[in-house]
C-alpha cells in the first residue's frame, strides 16, 4: 500500500521531539504546526489509495509550482539580497524541473491527474501565502525561510518514501530522483540563509 501515513507519522514524531542542536526554536515550532496541520487536514490521504503515475506527476509538478509562487512572493516582499537570491534560485530550478515534467508527460502521453495530495499541498500553501502577506522586513524573511525549510523537508520525505517507490515508469522515476536531489539542495540552502538572518 502506498499511502502517506508513514510520512505524516514521521512528521508527528519530529514535532514531538525537542529541537535538534542548532535548530532554531522558531523552526521547531513551525515544524510542529505544519505537521499538525497536515495530520488534521489530510484525512483523505489516510485512505491509502495507491498513487498512479499521472497522480505522482501532478504532485511533483504542484510541489514545484507552489515553491515558485512562494518565491515570487519573497521576490516582491523581501528586501534582503540573500533571501531574494534564494527565491530566484527556487524560481529558476522549479521552472526548469516543471518544464521537464511537462515534456515527459507529453512524451508518455500521460495527463497529470489532480489528487488529494496535490490538493492538500495547494490548500496549505494558500494559507501560508496569506499569513506571509501580513509580514514584512526581517519578520517576513524569517517566516518565509522557515517555511521553505519545512516545505522542502516535507517534499523530500514524500519523494523518497512514497513518490519515487510508487512510480512505475522508469523515466518518471529518474526525473523524481533528480527532483529529490534538487529539493535536498534547496532545503540546505534555505537553512543556510535562515541561519544568516539577523
Ligand atoms: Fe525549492
Amino acid at each position: 500500500m502506498r499511502c502517506l501515513e508513514p510520512f505524516r507519522a514521521s512528521l508527528s514524531l519530529q514535532a514531538a521531539q525537542s529541537p535538534a542542536p542548532g535548530v532554531p526554536r522558531m523552526i521547531a515550532r513551525l515544524s510542529a504546526s505544519v505537521a499538525a496541520a497536515i495530520m488534521m487536514s489530510s484525512s483523505a490521504l489516510a485512505q491509502g489509495a495507491e498513487l498512479t503515475d499521472p497522480q505522482i506527476a501532478h504532485i511533483a509538478y504542484t510541489a514545484g509550482k507552489l515553491d515558485i509562487t512562494a518565491a515570487k512572493q519573497a521576490l516582491e516582499r523581501s528586501e534582503n539580497p540573500n533571501v531574494k537570491a534564494f527565491a530566484a534560485d527556487m524560481v529558476r530550478d522549479h521552472e526548469a524541473v516543471n518544464r521537464q515534467t511537462i515534456a515527459l508527460v507529453k512524451k508518455l502521453r500521460v495527463t497529470p491527474k489532480d489528487n488529494d495530495t496535490s490538493r492538500m499541498l495547494s490548500q496549505k500553501a494558500a494559507v501560508k501565502t496569506k499569513e506571509l502577506s501580513q509580514l514584512k522586513g526581517v519578520e517576513f524573511d524569517k517566516a518565509y525561510l522557515n517555511n521553505e525549510v519545512i516545505y522542502h523537508k516535507i517534499v523530500d520525505d514524500a519523494l523518497a518514501t512514497h513518490l519515487i517507490p510508487s512510480a512505475r515508469n522508469a523515466e518518471l522515476k529518474d526525473l523524481l530522483k533528480a527532483v529529490l536531489k534538487s529539493i535536498q539542495g534547496h532545503g540546505q540552502h534555505a537553512e543556510q540563509v535562515a541561519a544568516e538572518l539577523k
